[in-house]
């Protein structure tokens, strides 16, 4: 037996894996320290009570033998996709049933779609980068190409015709940067895909935290991208489903490569694979979709941009160099007296019990940054702020 040596060129462990096991292990050393978590982009408000019921309502049918359900054989109930069309029709964009398929969230199917790619495309990656993009392609040993998003560009690189790509990932807002393209831009994008047959791989799960409406929040806002890309969502941010997980991924008809339907091979590659989301988390994740699930999401939201706020404003203040916080969940600084990221990591650790991400880990170009997270109360983000601003 031979085991996928791809595996052997991956780093040891997973980015959130490794903080998680250094954070375990100050904590141990130091067990009256005070620990804020402003790391890994995980929410920490409950689910808000529209779908709590839905939840429960759903369960209860699932012990009746008139509304129990066995298996979802369409990749997602009808009432559902109706729901995800429906919220894609307030922006302008028409999807049909088919094109719509339910996930347990955008990380599954990022990492899950790259089966339906030969493994001898090149793949564009921005550098820094969600390290889910790279690992999974390292998995395949496909080359990567990388594109470096830096000051320069305000961490918004944009196509280079010199470089020759078959597969790009894009996340706006990004992770970790927390920058947002706008229409212009993530056209120069679709130009540039549908120039060279190219696919673009759309990460659009932070799509909710934008508040700038001129900003696209689905990249089939762009003309074109409906033939060049594939977009993938996800309920974790915008609805506090980290642990309950949901998510869609929207493949269009009209999204042909190598002469093949996109759509088709990816519905082939779920069937066999994957066997749905759960009668009750579908509904659950319905009912974010209904009036009062939006308004009570909404809330949700902005108690976190009010966080994001705190952070942006105490380093504008402070002059420190930053991109994000404004449209997105997600806050990217440089480090302070020029210190690398991980280094940096410890410091904040060690100084203040603060914990943030370090920039290495998204990428070369992120190795004098750090990203910190909107997702803590609004208590700890201040806090974690004045420390920061001390120090
Ligand atoms: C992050 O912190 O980058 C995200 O929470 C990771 C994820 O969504 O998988």
């Amino acid at each position: 037996m031979k085991i996928n040596a791809n595996y052997k060129n991956l780093n040891e462990s997973y980015l959130f894996s490794t903080i998680a096991r250094k954070v375990n292990e100050y904590k141990a050393a130091n067990p009256q320290k005070e620990i804020i978590k402003l790391g890994i982009g995980d929410v920490t408000l409950p689910l808000v009570k529209p779908v709590v019921d839905a939840l429960k309502k759903a369960s209860d049918e699932m012990g009746v033998k008139e509304t129990f359900r066995g298996y979802d054989d369409q990749i997602g109930y009808p009432f559902f996709k109706e729901a995800v069309a429906a919220y894609y029709k307030k922006k302008n964009v028409t999807l049909s049933h088919n094109e719509i398929f339910i996930s347990d969230g955008a990380k599954s199917d990022i990492g899950n779609i790259v089966d339906i790619f030969g493994k001898d495309n090149t793949v564009l990656v921005p550098d820094p980068v969600y390290p889910v993009y790279v690992d999974t392609n390292i998995m395949d040993g496909r080359k990567i190409v990388y594109i470096a998003a830096s000051k320069e560009n305000g961490f918004l690189p944009l196509p280079d015709n010199k470089i020759s790509a078959d597969i790009i990932y894009l996340c706006s807002p990004n992770n970790p940067t927390g920058a947002a393209y706008n229409r212009d831009q993530l056209k120069l994008w679709v130009d540039y895909a549908l120039s060279r047959g190219a696919v673009i791989l759309f990460d659009a799960a932070y799509e909710c935290f934008i508040a700038d409406k001129a900003l696209p929040s689905s990249i089939y806002e762009i003309e074109g991208a409906d033939k060049c890309a594939v977009e993938f969502c996800s309920f974790s941010k915008t609805a506090g489903f980290t642990g309950v997980r949901c998510g869609y991924t929207i493949v269009p008809e009209s999204l042909i490569a190598d002469g093949v339907s996109l759509n088709k091979l990816w519905r082939r590659r779920q069937s066999t694979k994957f066997n749905g989301v759960s009668y009750i988390i579908q509904r659950g994740a319905e009912a974010v979709f209904s009036k009062d699930g939006q308004s009570e999401i909404l809330r949700n939201i902005e108690y976190y941009m009010k966080n994001a706020g705190l952070i942006d404003n105490a380093l504008e203040k402070k002059g420190v160099y930053h991109t994000g916080g404004k449209n997105s969940p997600y806050i990217w600084l440089e480090c302070f007296d020029g210190r690398e990221s991980w280094d940096f990591f410890d410091y904040l650790l060690n100084t203040c019990g603060v914990v943030g991400t370090p920039g290495g880990g998204f990428g070369e170009t992120g190795k004098y940054f750090f990203r910190l997270t909107a997702f803590n109360s609004y208590e700890n983000t201040r806090k974690a702020v004045e420390k920061l601003s001390a120090l």
